[in-house]
């Protein structure tokens, strides 16, 4: 199955839950796997964040590549760093499936890092910080694979959800082509799924909402209902 053909097999599943394994045991990440996919999931989300675009780091290639080994589910990588251009290759020879970065990030034209990402055969993603307006985004609805709106700073797990996130949705959903996939990422959980799902988000990113539980089966099972009840 080729990289790129995992889009539309996600975008008919939606709403879908994926995991954000930087709140998993990373010393236990092959069990880690296994229980997620015993759950049901059908990506994971991977938190690339370099100390500079973001204050936090979190870890690179060799991760990527080590989940790559561990599983066939869709790696959905979230670069959260400066230049992100610089890296994609090496994110795609670790196995990335979808890459997506920064528009405030980017140091050249965002267009062609898209088209980069989708020469290489890879899901191409454009994603934007709270404070950034959707309109920021717009010219790429038509290019990008998918749009991922943060609902809170890019950084760290654990974050407080911030609403801004719900009407920028609304809004690429709107003018977006059926196609485009929409994913939300950030303090995402039970209070909060309904209303992600119900602005047209396809895919929720969820961390801590899952990790902090020790049953994922059951969490996932409950957030997902939650998120199906809308639609
Ligand atoms: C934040 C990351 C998120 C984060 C989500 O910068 O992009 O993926 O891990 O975690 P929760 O669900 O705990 O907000
Ligand atoms: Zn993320």
């Amino acid at each position: 199955m080729s990289r790129r053909s995992h889009l539309a097999r996600l975008r008919q599943q939606s709403p879908l839950i994926l995991p954000s394994v930087l709140s998993c045991d990373f010393s236990d990440m092959r069990g880690e796997v296994e229980r997620l996919e015993a759950a049901g999931v059908q990506a994971l989300h991977l938190d690339v964040m370099d100390g500079n675009f973001v204050p936090n780091i979190t870890y690179g290639m060799p991760i990527v590549a080590a989940f790559r080994k561990l599983t066939q589910l869709p790696l959905d990588v979230h670069l959260m760093i400066e230049n992100p251009e610089r890296y994609i290759r090496q994110f795609y020879e670790a196995g990335a499936d979808i890459i997506t970065v920064h528009e405030e990030a980017t140091g050249i034209d965002t267009a062609s890092v898209l088209q980069e990402i989708k020469d290489m055969g890879c899901g191409a993603g454009v994603t934007i910080n709270p404070d950034i307006p959707v309109e920021r985004v717009l010219p790429f609805v038509d290019t990008a694979d998918l749009i991922l709106i943060m609902s809170v700073n890019a950084g760290f797990g654990g974050q407080a959800f911030n609403p801004v996130a719900l009407e920028k949705l609304e809004a690429l959903r709107k003018v977006g082509p059926p196609e485009l996939l929409l994913e939300v990422d950030g303090g995402v959980n039970l209070e909060t799924v309904q209303a992600c799902a119900e602005a047209g988000a396809d895919l929720l990113v969820i961390g801590s909402a899952i990790f902090n539980q020790s049953d994922y089966g059951a969490a996932i099972d409950q957030l997902y209902r939650s998120a199906q009840v809308s639609t």
